[in-house]
Order: C-alpha cells, then sequence, then structure tokens
C-alpha cells in the first residue's frame, strides 16, 4: 500500500474508513448570517426537489436513543462512532446535574447522555438554528425524557454561556473550529471546583498543516505537515485549549482524545485553581522538531530548547508549535470506560475497544509515531508489519505501540537507528 502525500494526510486520518457528510439545507433562510459567524462550509447533500425542507426522513436508533431526523436539520450518522464513545466517557464521570448540549441539532448527543447514563440529571439543548431546536424538542418528547429533566433553547452559545449559568458538562460540537467559543467556555463555571468538556474540531485539514496561514491565525501555532500531523494537530488543539483555560484559572486534564475520520475530539476535565492553571499554560509550551529527510523527531518542554539541526542526518528539521506537551488520555478513564463498553450491547464492542485498547497501549508513550511507509521509502527498507516491529523493540526492552493516528506507524522511545535495524534492507 503506497503511504499518503502530506497533502493527502489531514483527511486520511487514522485506520477507520472514510466520511460522508449528511447535513443540513441550504435553504435554511431564518438563520441571519451574522448569527452563526462559526460555521464553516459543510458537505452538503443535494436536496431532492420533491424533498421538502421540513419533511422528516426515517428515523434512526442509535445506542438508546431514537432519532428522528430532518432534511434542513444537521445529522451525520457517520459521527456515530464519536457520540457512542462521549457518551460512553459520559458514564464514567461522577454525577452530572446539569449538561449542556451546545450545538444539540437533532438533539442525537443530549439525547444519547441522558438516555444511557443515570448518572446525567437534566440536560440543555441549545442551538441558533429555530428547526434544530424544534426537532431537539421533538426528540426528548419521542424519548419520553421527563419534561423537568430537559429544556430547549434557541441561542448563540456564547450568549447562553456568558449569563453564568453552571453546567457540570459541556458538549461543543461546532462545525469546523471550536476556538470562538472557548473563551466563554472557560470563563463559565464560576464557582465550580470541577466540570467536564467534551470538543469536537472539525478543522482538522487547517490543524494538520493543509492550511498553514489559518492555522497560525486561528490556534496562534506553525502545523506540522507531514506524516505525523494528526498528532502535531491534535497537540496544537490542546495547546489552544489550555491557554483559555489557564487564562480563568482552570487546569486543563485530558482523559481522552481521539483522532477519527475528519475530526478530533477532546474529552477532557476543568480542574479549578491558580497552580494547574500554571502547570497547564506551561505544558502548552511545547514544540515538536521533525527532519524531513530521515524522520527523527522530538519534543521540547520550551522554545529554549527547540533545536533544528537534526542529530541524525545534520540537515535541517522543520518544527511546530507550540503544542500540548502533556498527557493526550489518561489510563484510568479508559480502563474505566473499557470496562463500561462491556454493558452496552448496543455500542459496536469490536472497533470501539479496539481504539480504546489502542489508546491506552499508546498512551503513555513518547510524542509522535514513526510511519513505517515512510521509514521504508527513505531508508529502501522492507515494510514490515507493524506489530512485528513492535514486538521486536519490546523484546529488545523499549517502549513500544501502536498509534490510533495510524494503521501503518509506531510509537516507541527506541532511537531512529534501532528502528530500522528491524526493517530488513531491501
Ligand atoms: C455539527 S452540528 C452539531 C451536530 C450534533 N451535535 C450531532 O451530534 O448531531 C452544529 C450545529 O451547531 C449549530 N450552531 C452553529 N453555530 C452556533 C452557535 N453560534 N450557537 C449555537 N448553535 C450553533 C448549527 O445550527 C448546527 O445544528
Ligand atoms: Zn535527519
Amino acid at each position: 500500500m503506497a503511504s499518503a502525500k502530506p497533502s493527502q494526510l489531514a483527511a486520511r486520518g487514522p485506520p477507520w474508513v472514510k466520511d460522508n457528510i449528511e447535513s443540513g439545507s441550504k435553504k435554511n433562510n431564518e438563520i441571519k448570517k451574522n448569527e452563526i459567524k462559526s460555521a464553516l462550509p459543510v458537505q452538503e447533500e443535494a436536496e431532492s426537489p420533491e424533498q421538502k425542507a421540513d419533511e422528516p426522513l426515517s428515523d434512526v436508533q442509535e445506542g438508546l436513543a431514537k432519532i428522528q431526523r430532518r432534511k434542513n436539520v444537521f445529522f451525520n450518522p457517520h459521527m456515530r462512532f464519536c457520540r457512542d464513545l462521549s457518551s460512553l466517557w459520559v458514564g464514567t464521570l461522577p454525577p452530572l446535574p446539569s449538561v449542556l448540549d451546545g450545538f444539540c441539532a437533532s438533539g442525537a448527543r443530549g439525547l444519547r447522555y441522558k438516555l444511557e447514563n443515570s448518572n446525567v440529571d437534566h440536560v440543555t439543548f441549545l442551538d441558533a438554528q429555530p428547526e434544530a431546536i424544534q426537532l431537539a424538542e421533538s426528540n426528548a418528547r419521542l424519548n419520553n425524557i421527563p419534561e423537568k429533566q430537559f429544556r430547549t433553547m434557541r441561542a448563540d452559545l456564547n450568549r447562553l454561556l456568558g449569563t453564568g449559568e453552571r453546567f457540570d458538562l459541556i458538549e461543543i460540537d461546532p462545525f469546523g473550529t471550536p476556538v470562538p467559543y472557548l473563551a466563554a467556555l472557560m470563563r463559565c463555571g464560576s464557582g465550580m471546583d470541577e466540570r467536564y468538556v467534551s470538543v469536537t474540531a472539525t478543522d482538522t485539514a487547517v490543524l494538520c498543516g493543509a492550511h498553514a496561514a489559518a492555522c497560525y491565525k486561528v490556534y496562534a501555532a506553525r502545523p506540522l505537515h507531514s506524516e505525523v500531523c494528526h498528532e502535531a494537530g491534535l497537540r496544537i488543539l490542546l495547546a489552544n485549549m489550555a491557554r483559555a483555560a489557564a487564562s480563568e484559572d482552570w487546569a486543563l486534564e485530558p482523559q481522552l482524545c481521539i483522532s477519527h475520520r475528519h475530526y478530533f475530539k477532546v474529552l477532557a476535565r476543568l480542574r479549578k485553581g491558580a497552580d494547574g492553571a500554571v502547570e497547564t499554560a506551561k505544558t502548552a509550551m511545547s514544540y515538536l522538531v521533525q527532519c524531513k529527510h530521515c524522520l527523527y523527531h522530538e519534543m521540547h518542554a520550551s522554545a529554549a530548547d527547540l533545536r533544528t539541526e537534526c542529530p541524525e542526518c545534520g540537515k535541517r528539521m522543520e518544527w511546530g508549535g507550540p503544542v500540548w506537551g502533556g498527557k493526550w488520555a489518561e489510563p484510568k478513564s479508559i480502563e474505566r470506560m473499557i470496562r463500561l463498553l462491556s454493558q452496552r450491547p448496543y455500542i459496536e464492542v469490536g472497533e470501539t475497544g479496539t481504539v480504546l485498547k489502542t489508546i491506552l497501549d499508546e498512551c503513555e508513550g513518547p510524542a509522535l509515531y514513526y510511519d513505517l511507509h515512510e521509514l521504508s521509502s527513505r531508508h529502501k527498507r522492507v515494510i514490515p508489519r507493524a506489530e512485528d516491529v513492535v514486538g521486536k523493540l519490546r523484546e529488545a526492552g523499549f517502549f513500544a505501540a501502536r498509534t490510533h493516528f495510524s494503521s501503518v506507524a509506531i510509537r516507541t522511545d527506541a532511537g531512529l537507528e534501532d528502528v530500522l535495524a528491524e526493517m530488513g534492507k531491501r
């Protein structure tokens, strides 16, 4: 299998299949342009002439929720895996008296969080689009959620977050980047010691360096446009979230992050406190370097340590950052999710279990990974099976694991020469 070119990388993502987006109608005239400033273009499904905008599509059963869809309200069935995972994570958290589904569309996430998790008490479904709010409300009734346990609101998310209302979990699932909502997300929660956030970014092309200028502008970071771009992009997103959190005295504690299809998902705890906030800000000041010639890579905890001459081949290395230099997944959280998974017959256990186990194995390893296809082409080696290289490196006493970021890559603390030694010469 040929290795993807960097220009294809943002879209390629990890081992799983390609995506299609089923989206709302272009004819959503009721939303003024300036009301949803953040909405980036999404692939829209052509509306058939005989299909009216408010005509229901067939219902979908997803997890424990029955979801009625409408042609003009966004629903992407391919995000099911992401919703499965988020709802599973929600089930491992302490009691959540008040949950906000901040970009609810049909209400799919809020419905699932409430129906699948006894620790969720009340859900607020919020969307800027009136049709979405009508649909979320009728979906809440369709699923027999008691009236006292939900409410719907048509509003701009930033406006609700600015009211000072407290939520124990806030779901942010926008079109494109979450950055326009991070300041308000971090400013709210006054008086709380801890709370949880679930944040999606679908602007992976920006974070992965296909549009470097946009990455500078939106994330104040230089992306790495190479085969390690998915981890680099996720770490850029986390650094941006961390700066927003720290400035409001929150420590950011990622519990599980994933790179899947066209999106990154961050599931994290926020903990109030100046000391933690300082650590969070410092952790967001790391840098990545990668040699495009021999593929050597490193992460540095600060700009002061940054070296750009490759220690292996002497060529100039590319740098990316600032990035989050800390953990992007917490083993205990993942173990809790794996345990809970066996109690959820409605989740496709195979894929979810495999992804969680892969992340559990890799998450305490060093930053970045080696793409075996790229190594093979640069160094004229035979492409080995990733699990064989992992096995041999472990036998030799190194940390080694597969990575959920790419099916053809491995994460290891072995040096480049040690990895190459496990790959036969062509
Ligand atoms: C990607 S969709 C959400 C999908 C949904 N969470 C799901 O899992 O099916 C984004 C939604 O955000 C809404 N939206 C866009 N900008 C908004 C804003 N500023 N405040 C509130 N909702 C907004 C859109 O109307 C759209 O329904
Ligand atoms: Zn080099």
